[in-house]
């Protein structure tokens, strides 16, 4: 199985980017960690990080015909988007959202999600850890 992992804007800076709410590792910590359970369980991955929204809604569109699922943290376009809401709406098989943070506990305007309309899942506030579960998920 093929999996799209997913990043929106200022996750490249994940580790120095507020670490008490992110923590410090970096995105390619857990790129490397979601190969290497990937590869246990079987699952290849494409990962992709962008801080423009149309760029994460090209590769949404490259999944559509490869992959068979998506893991996507959209980070705050996850409160904006309609635009990636339509993207993912396009896609045919499963959508898992991840927040690094949980949401909830934070910000208002952090509590509504146009992604969740779509997803099947989220995970919010498992740190990083939040990453691999999706794996799992799509491994079941
Ligand atoms: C986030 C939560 C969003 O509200 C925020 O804008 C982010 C990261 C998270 O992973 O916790 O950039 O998606």
């Amino acid at each position: 199985k093929l999996i799209y992992v997913l990043n929106g804007p200022n996750l490249n800076l994940l580790g120095k980017r507020q670490p008490e709410i992110y923590g410090d590792e970096t995105l390619q910590d857990v790129e490397d960690k979601m190969r290497q359970r990937g590869t246990e369980l079987d699952l290849t991955i494409e990962f992709f990080q962008s801080n423009h929204e149309g760029e994460i809604i090209d590769q949404i569109h490259a999944a559509r015909d490869h992959a068979q699922g998506i893991i996507i943290n959209p980070a705050a376009y996850t409160h904006t988007s309609v635009a990636i809401l339509d993207a993912l709406n396009t896609f045919e098989s499963a959508v898992v959202e991840v927040h690094i943070s949980n949401v909830h506990k934070r910000e208002s305007f952090r509590h509504h999600s146009y992604v969740s309309l779509r997803a099947e899942a989220v995970i919010a506030g498992m740190g990083t850890l939040g990453y691999r579960v999706a794996l799992e998920y799509f491994a079941q």
